[in-house]
């Protein structure tokens, strides 16, 4: 029999065999709190410390992880992650963005030059679930100034996407260390390497929905088949709730019949299947300065801001 700690302070006892009617209290039971509804107390059942969304006997709102991802390089992952993160977070919401690069670009651009020497990053807590030890609440967030907070990476997450191939929880475990966080914050952003590989499939089984930057290129287009495949696969065998939110077309030079066509092309060959947005990220040489100045595009320009994102957001 277990002691569990109501939403009052009190003791309720847990009797194996006991059957439980009320939906969101068999939830608990279960050890299933996602459907949990949000701002509603819940006088039974409820232990304070097991449930990742439960503080004080209140469900709080659980974060929407959104993964960033193209197996391609460079089509604009880490800027879109920044700039939607950034926006979000204008809106009042809170942001935490998830570097799950070893590039650590988006670390490196946020205002950490040396990944390598800071104290906690991603690959430290990875090694923390897979040891089965314990995350403290706020280990390794990094404060940004423009309201987003930081989960860094640094090279050591290459090491750690190596020793994931013979662990047993290999799909989950960054799953496994975004729970810790989750109740803190309105959307999590993961912004994914460019391959395929073991972080990207963590990333996916994390995530509720994925946003698919895709550079005006024909060869990027072609990419986006095989994402989508992998996509369903992981679907299909991990997490049956992921869904694409979109393809967002990036660095896109409207003063040229190249990237009009490559735009009509994506329409027509995935319009039917996914979501492509309406909005399309300009190229644009402030984005590109950026990277450099640790900054999102909103402080680096305010007045020539990439209004794309907010459209997107
Ligand atoms: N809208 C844009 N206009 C011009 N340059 C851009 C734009 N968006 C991104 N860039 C530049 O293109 C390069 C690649 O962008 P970014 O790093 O966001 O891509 P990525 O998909 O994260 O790359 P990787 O696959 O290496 O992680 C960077 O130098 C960035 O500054
Ligand atoms: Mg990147």
């Amino acid at each position: 029999m277990e002691q569990w700690t109501d939403a009052h302070g009190a003791n309720a006892v847990k009797r194996p065999n006991r059957r439980v009617r009320d939906p969101y209290a068999r939830a608990v039971w279960e050890g299933n709190p996602d459907s949990l509804r949000v701002g509603a107390t819940y006088p039974i059942f409820l232990l304070t410390d097991d449930l990742p969304n439960c503080k004080g006997g209140l469900i709080m709102g659980v974060a929407s992880i959104i993964s960033i991802v193209n197996q391609k390089g460079g089509t604009g992952k880490t800027t879109s992650c920044v700039n939607l993160g950034v926006d979000l977070a204008h809106e009042g919401k809170r942001v935490l963005l998830v570097d799950c690069d070893p590039q650590a670009s988006l670390t490196i651009s946020l205002g950490h030059p040396q990944p390598d020497e800071l104290p906690i990053t991603l690959a430290d807590l990875m090694g923390n679930v897979l040891r089965s030890e314990t995350i403290n609440p706020g280990d390794g967030i990094l404060h940004h100034e423009e309201g987003v907070d930081i989960l860094p990476s640094s090279i050591a997450l290459a090491g750690m996407e190596v020793s994931l191939v013979n662990a047993m929880s290999r799909e989950t475990t960054l799953k496994h260390v975004l729970a810790n966080y989750s109740k803190d914050y309105d959307h999590i952003l993961l912004d994914c390497s460019p391959s395929l590989g073991m972080l990207t499939i963590n990333a996916l089984a994390a995530s509720d929905r994925i946003i698919i930057p895709v550079q005006a290129q024909y060869l990027s287009i072609k990419g986006v088949e095989q994402l989508l495949n992998t996509v369903v696969r992981v679907k299909r065998n991990i997490n049956r709730k992921l869904k694409i939110d979109g393809v967002l077309l990036t660095m896109v030079d409207s003063r040229t019949n190249n990237s009009r066509e490559i735009s009509a092309l994506l329409r027509e060959t995935y319009g039917s299947k996914i979501k492509v947005f309406d909005a399309e990220i300009p190229r644009s040489i402030r984005a590109a300065e950026i990277s450099a100045e640790g900054k999102s595009i909103f402080a680096h320009d305010p007045d020539g801001k990439l209004e794309e994102f907010s459209l997107v957001v």
